[in-house]
């Protein structure tokens, strides 16, 4: 009998009209496009404003939506939606049980999954082991978020980098050995201080004084984010390569997070890989979390081949960083 692998059969991705470019931030914080294109990659990124009065729901039910519509699925068919997001709604009540509801997965369970920039990989590995071990038939994976709910724009070391937008990929089983093939995923809770948001949560409620002294808002301390995440985003990808005796010829694609295009081109040129063969949108969406790599697949799905091997690689807060190799089953 044949091993049930997890297959993506279908993506769709959603990003605000408003566009938030470099120049605009130019008029707000002491920077300019030439420092931001070179140091980032970055020209502009899209932002849901706050009159709109939306949450990070609204992206992901927009990019669920979209998927439904490429694939053109019974919503009703999906078995579970789990919504990878480090900006949920609200603090309680889950995401992803709203998110179902609102896009007709009424015969679905939901629940969010937490892990900053990595949230979306992670749950790839979560989505995966339900098919592959036989639990549920459809698995809808949404990467979502509204970084514009957390930044200070008067922080020009944060501000220019994040954006809003939302991505899925529909997770199926498949017998003919294409979809997910192995993950190297890891964790190290000593980098929290370097990347986060101090308060609004259990160890810092909410106070007057949180609010005054802008703790709401993320941070990070850029320099050391970076180094790790040079090394350990290179390091895994080359690692999940030589496990799977990839040479660089087998790879058709390496599907980075879209945090700073520096750090992108180190892990393509560990891989030997060049150019071509990377999927990029940074320059247009700047760093989405959750949102990035679905992003990439949604926009790309037309470059994208059967049989395509994907090598997936992340870093974000916590820290969380991993990589995943994939065959593309469409
Ligand atoms: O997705 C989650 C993971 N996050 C990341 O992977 C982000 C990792 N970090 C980075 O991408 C980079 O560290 C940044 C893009 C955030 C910063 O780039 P950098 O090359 O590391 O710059 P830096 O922080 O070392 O700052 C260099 C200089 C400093 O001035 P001095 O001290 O050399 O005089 C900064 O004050 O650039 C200054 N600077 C800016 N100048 C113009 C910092 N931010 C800006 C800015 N515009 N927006």
């Amino acid at each position: 009998m044949s091993k049930t692998t997890a297959a993506i059969t279908a993506v769709g991705g959603y990003v605000p009209n408003f566009v938030l470019t470099n120049k605009m931030l130019e008029d707000m914080v002491e920077t300019n496009d030439e420092w931001i294109v070179s140091r980032t990659g970055i020209k502009e990124r899209r932002v849901l404003k706050p009159e709109e009065g939306q949450g990070t729901s609204y992206l992901a039910i927009k990019a669920a939506e979209d998927l439904i519509k490429r694939k053109n699925i019974d919503p009703k068919e999906i078995d579970l939606v789990i919504v990878a997001t480090a900006t949920p709604d609200s603090m309680v009540a889950s995401t992803a049980a709203f998110v179902a509801s609102k896009i007709g997965a009424v015969d679905a369970y939901a629940y969010d999954l937490l892990a900053a920039c990595s949230s979306f990989l992670f749950g790839m590995s979560t989505a995966a082991s339900y098919i592959e071990s036989g639990r549920y038939k459809k698995v809808l994976l949404i990467g979502a978020d509204k970084m514009s709910s957390i930044i200070d724009y008067t922080d020009r070391t944060t501000c220019i980098i994040f954006g809003d937008g939302a991505g899925a990929a529909l997770f199926e089983p498949n017998e003919d050995g294409f979809g997910l093939q192995d993950e190297y995923l890891r964790a190290d809770g000593s980098g929290r201080q370097y990347l986060g948001m101090d308060a609004g949560g259990s160890l810092m409620p909410a106070t007057e004084e949180t609010v005054k002294n802008r703790k709401h808002f993320i941070y990070q301390d850029g320099r050391t984010v970076f180094k790790f995440a040079v090394s350990n985003m290179a390091d895994v990808a080359e690692k999940i390569m030589k496990r799977n005796d990839l040479e660089h010829t087998d790879v058709s694609w390496l599907v980075p997070h879209q945090a700073n295009k520096r750090i992108i081109d180190a892990t393509a040129n560990r891989m030997g890989l060049d150019n071509s063969k990377v999927l990029m949108n940074i320059e247009k969406y700047g760093n989405t979390t959750s949102a990035t790599l679905p992003l990439l697949l949604s926009d790309f799905e037309s470059k994208l081949k059967k049989g395509d091997n994907l090598v997936f690689a992340a870093f974000g807060g916590g820290f969380t960083w991993g990589s995943i190799y994939l065959k593309w089953a469409y």
